[in-house]
Formats: C-alpha cells, structure tokens, sequence
C-alpha cells in the first residue's frame, strides 16, 4: 500500500524475489507500474483494501505508509476470518501508537529507560503552564502536536515570543485539529541525526543498514522541512560501538518494552535519533520504513526481502545477519518547483536513457507520457566506493534530467565527506 519513492523502492526489491508471484500497489506510481499493477484505491479505504485482497488472493500485505496503520487496517484485517492466513507487515493500532502519538511514545521510552529529551505534555486546560513551562525554558524550543500531521507539527524555535504564539496556536486555536490536541514542550538535543531500521516480530530483530536523510529544502540544510531531500547509506560516523549503544539502550529495549507492554508488532520500526556527544536519544518512532530513506536501505540489502518479511510475518526471524553491500548508495530527490509549498502537477518529465535506479514518488503516466504528480517526483539512487562517488553519479543522471520547475538539492552528502 502506498504511492511514494519507499513503495516504488519496496516493489521494486519484492519484485526481484523468487517468491513473488503477482504483485500489486494500490494505488502505486508510473514507477510502480513497471514491476507490478497498479490497482486505483486509497490505503485508507479499508473496505476497498479487503475487496482488492480478496479478488486478487493476496497472500502478504506489505503496508508503506503510516496512515493506514494508525487508523488500524491490521485490526480490520484481523478481525476478519477471511484473511486468517493473510500476513501482514505493520503493527496494529497499539503498536501505531509510537508514531501516531507522540506523548504515547514519550511515556513508552520514559517506562523502558529508552533515552530521549526530557519533555513536558499540555493540554488546552493548561495552556497557562505550558506559557510559563515555555518562558522558565533556554532557547531553542522544541513544540510538538501529538499525532500526525504529515511532518508540520514540530515547531523548532529560539524565539520566545513564537514559541508561546506557537503553543497558543496549537492548544486554543486548534492549528493542527485533533493532532494538536495534546502538545509536547522537548528538550532540545544538539547534535547529528540518523534514522536505523529494524523487521521485528515482537520478539527478534533484523537490523538493516543505517541512513542519514535530508529534511530541508535548501542547501546546508536551511529552509522548510520536507518529507526527505535526499538520503545516505552506511552513515560514516555510525561506528560499531555507536551501533551497540543503539542496539543495547534503543532497539532492544523498544521491542522489549512492547512485550512487556503486551503489545504485539509486526513490522518495520524506524528510529529516527539524534546522536549528542557520542550518545544516541530517539527523537521519534515511525512504524514504517523512511522515504527517502528506503531508496538507499533496500538497494543495499542482497538478502531476498520477501524472505525477510515473510519470516517478520510468521515470528521466525531468524538469528543470523542478511546480506549488506559495502558500497555506499546516495539518493537525491527531484522535486516540483515551489514544494513543500504549492506547486504545479502535470508537468512533462524527461529522463535520460538508461538512467540507472530511479524510483518514482509523484509521477503518473498519461498514455505514455510520463507526468509529474506529487512534490517530491523522483530520485535517483546510485552506488559508489564512496559518498562523493556515489553522489557525482546520481548528479551527472538528475543533470540530464527535466521537467519544468525541477529542483534537487545538490549538496546531499557533503556534509559527510569530512566525517568517514
Ligand atoms: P520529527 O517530526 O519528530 O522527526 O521532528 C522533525 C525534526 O525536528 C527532526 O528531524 C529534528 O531535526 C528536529 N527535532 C525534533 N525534536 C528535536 C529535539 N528534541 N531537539 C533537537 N531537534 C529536534
Ligand atoms: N524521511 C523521513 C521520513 O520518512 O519520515
């Protein structure tokens, strides 16, 4: 389910598996077309998802975004005894929890000793704290809606003055609806960030290689926040004893904690973390794989993913590592001009012959022309001995490239080149 770059990459590497038989996206992209069908529904149509299960016999349900899982398509299946055998990636309601609230996972880390910033939670009756709370503070303030809205509701400020507008707007004004209903006041943690990922089944984990992502829109990381500008992986300063510390104090303890908290998981768990003096904190759980960060993760595993997820589905991971390239991969992101504001669709894309791994987000065909459609179009992906190898190849594709009002970042990985 779902019609980014992440799905176009997940098709794209379930594709490649023996054991795929049919494969099906709904609703899918131009890019998603080429290895599977697109089938036209929303993945938030729980009716329509169980119809297209049904008629089409599908066998595993591989769920990319975060939506469909915190308005709970897992429970909807489940309760269903049609789809007793249907395997399912994506943690039911609960589970979504640690992505859909944000106060829920704050109290989940609190209760497993899982380290992040400190934080304090407001409602509208305190509104009159949380002013106080705010002006007690040291800039930069962290504001936080609780529930989702798609990627706006964290508010980073050192302005005073903002930030109580900010909690004002959030907790009287209902700037984010329901998803403000609760707001979190965060510690903010110097340092740099990273995203790892884990298949768990509740029990075990596989870790997959780790990434950095580039979340604003202009270059040296300024501007707006998007959903993902471009992505790296391995991430050169993630050494091995960085890497225990996460195991030890994050994943470990978040899948522990769910047992303990009897709350069942099936699925990806993406730790987004700040690493702060050498120490990693979580700054967020999602429940889904990251866009763009997908686009690099799964080229670089060997291993057979439907294996992967067919054993994270069953409860049978197994205890030895998968397959990872030791090469780097770098993914830069083509957007529409305007975005993360407004933008125009539609627009006629080029892409130069034999462009390399390019994974589609909003693009559609109209007969065979190729359309954009989305904010972030495409990205390019490729392979190097290096970040700037790999970097200079995905430039010299995205160079070559058009459409009106293009835009990439052209400073993706550069931050990192000093860091190896
Ligand atoms: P989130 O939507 O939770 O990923 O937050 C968006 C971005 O805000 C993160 O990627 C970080 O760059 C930043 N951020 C969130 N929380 C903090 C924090 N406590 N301290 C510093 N930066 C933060
Ligand atoms: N690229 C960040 C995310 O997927 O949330």
């Amino acid at each position: 389910l779902g019609s980014g770059g992440r799905e176009h990459a997940l098709a794209w590497k379930i594709a490649q598996s023996p054991l795929t038989g049919k494969l099906y996206v709904a609703p899918g992209n131009a890019g998603t077309r080429e290895v599977a069908t697109n089938l036209n529904l929303s993945p938030t149509d729980f009716d329509s998802v169980q119809k297209a299960i049904k008629d089409y016999q599908i066998d595993m349900l591989v769920v990319g975004p975060e939506q469909p899982l915190v308005e709970g398509i897992r429970d909807a299946l489940e309760q269903n005894p049609a789809f007793a055998d249907l395997l399912i990636i994506g943690p039911g309601k609960q589970g979504a929890q640690l992505e859909g609230s944000k106060a829920f996972a704050k109290e989940f880390m609190l209760r497993h000793g899982i380290p992040t910033a400190q934080y304090r939670s407001f409602t509208a009756g305190d509104y009159e704290d949380a002013r106080k709370y705010i002006q007690s503070l040291q800039p930069p303030y962290v504001l936080k809606a609780d529930g989702l809205a798609a990627g706006k509701g964290v508010i980073i400020t050192s302005d005073t003055g903002e930030a109580v507008r900010t909690a004002e707007d959030i907790l009287l004004h209902q700037k984010f609806g329901k998803a403000g209903d609760t707001l979190l006041v965060e510690q903010f943690l110097e340092g740099i960030e990273m995203s790892v990922f884990v298949l768990t089944d509740g029990e075990d984990y596989i870790l997959l290689p780790e990434a950095k992502d580039y979340k604003r829109i202009g270059e040296g990381d300024t501007g707006a926040n998007t959903g993902g500008m471009g992505a790296v992986s391995p991430v050169p300063f993630a050494s091995q004893e960085l890497m225990q510390k996460i195991e030890s104090r994050i994943i470990r303890r978040s899948i522990d904690g769910l047992k303990k908290d009897g709350i069942p998981y099936s699925g990806f768990i993406f730790f987004g973390l700040m690493i702060a003096n050498g120490e990693p904190y979580v700054i967020e759980y999602n429940v889904r794989m990251g866009d763009p960060e997908t686009e690099v993760v799964l080229p670089r595993i060997d291993s057979d993913l439907v294996e992967l997820l067919r054993n994270t589905a069953t409860g049978n991971i197994p205890a030895q590592d998968i397959k990872i390239k030791p090469e780097t991969a770098v993914t830069v992101m083509a957007v529409s001009g305007g975005y993360p504001g407004t933008y125009e669709k539609g627009k006629t894309i080029h892409l130069p012959e034999n462009p390399g791994l390019v994974f589609h987000a909003g693009t559609r065909f109209e007969g065979d022309k190729l359309l954009t459609n989305g904010g972030r179009v495409f990205c390019v992906t490729s392979f190097g001995e290096s970040i700037r190898d790999a970097a200079d190849k995905s430039y010299s594709v995205l160079e070559k490239a058009r459409f009106e009002g293009m835009y990439y970042r052209r400073d993706i990985g550069k931050d990192l080149l000093d860091r190896s």
